[in-house]
């Protein structure tokens, strides 16, 4: 598959099409292949570790030769996120407001969209520095309307700080004006988000190249699967990030028994048919169903053959 070629791999998908076993078994191939691979999870409900038979902690942990997996767990980043925010407002801040700030930053830790902003300020911390040290990435996404919002982020986030950085630029020269005869103000808070700026620009470069990363959708031939991920891929091409694979996974066999199977086989054949029409943009690689769940690493070595 081409999207294997790519240096930073997003696997997404509906809940439960299987996910967490593609992206570990494209993490698997690719470095029994020779590449220095890094398996990072930012799925809430891991199960990568399952997988290897480990515990994986927020902490990279060798699984095998060249793969090293990651789990990301979006509390306790948000706890990070949260503490570097109060490091970056040291100093800067009046210290009589020190307390009332921090109230605050604990109140925006619980909100809504916290464990997002942190999960993907931890992705962009990743894809920056770690892509130095491996050769291949492969990020194992949750179910596919959260992984969207994400990718979609470094534009929203972009534009967000645009405007920040605006408004603040225009207070400053107000003030250089008035009270520095127009020398212009030393401002911390500018330059932590000028910097941050930089950082998603970087990152939304990356993730728009098609040279250095590939986008692949896993679905199941049934009808719901099929509708969303269609949804998808649609909404990421309008953020400029186009789906170039898709797994089909949980394929029946060729050859089944019965009425029952017949039956089942010929209603799936009907959603076969419609992938082909949905996604005649996308190289599309079938995976069978295999007779019991992936649980282990030799399972897994099995599932990967089939990602040629
Ligand atoms: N081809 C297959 N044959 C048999 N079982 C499979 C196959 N692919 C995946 N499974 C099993 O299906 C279940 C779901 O797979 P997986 O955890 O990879 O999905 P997921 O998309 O990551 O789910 P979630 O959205 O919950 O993260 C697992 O028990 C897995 O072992
Ligand atoms: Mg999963």
């Amino acid at each position: 598959m081409d999207v294997l070629t790519k240096h930073i791999i997003f696997v997404g998908g509906k809940g439960g099409v299987g996910k967490s076993t593609t992206a570990a078994a494209i993490a698997h191939r690719l470095s029994t292949a020779g590449h220095r691979t890094l398996l990072v999870s930012t799925d809430p409900a891991h199960n990568v570790g399952d997988l290897f038979g480990r515990t994986i902690g927020g902490k990279p942990v060798e699984v095998a030769e060249r793969l090293v997996a990651l789990e990301i767990d979006p509390q306790l980043e948000t706890e990070r996120y949260i503490a570097g925010v109060k490091d970056n407002i040291k100093g800067v801040v009046h210290s009589s407001l020190m307390e009332e700030v921090h109230r605050q930053l604990d109140t925006a830790k619980a909100s809504p969209g916290a464990d997002e902003a942190a999960l993907f300020d931890k992705l962009i911390t990743i894809i920056l520095e770690e892509r130095k040290s491996f050769d291949k990435i492969v990020f194992d996404t949750a179910p596919t309307g959260h992984t969207i919002r994400l990718l979609s982020l470094p534009e929203l986030m972009g534009v967000w700080i645009h405007g920040l950085l605006e408004k603040r630029k225009k207070t400053n020269e107000n003030y250089s004006r008035l009270l520095n005869d127009g020398e212009p103000m030393e401002d911390p808070i500018y330059d932590v988000l000028a910097e941050r700026q930089q950082r998603f620009i970087r990152v939304r470069e990356l993730l728009m190249d098609c040279q250095t990363t590939g986008f692949l959708f896993v679905l199941n031939p049934e009808r719901l699967p099929i509708l969303e991920t269609e949804k998808a891929i649609d909404l990421l091409h309008r953020h400029s990030l186009e789906v170039k694979s898709i797994v089909v996974n949980k394929v029946l066999p060729e050859h089944v028994e019965g009425a029952f199977w017949n039956e089942r086989k010929a209603h799936e054949q009907k959603y076969l048919e419609m992938i082909e029409q949905s996604f005649n943009e996308q190289e599309i690689l079938y995976v069978p169903l295999l007779q019991r769940d992936i649980t282990s690493f030799e399972d897994l070595a099995v599932f990967s053959e089939q990602l040629t």
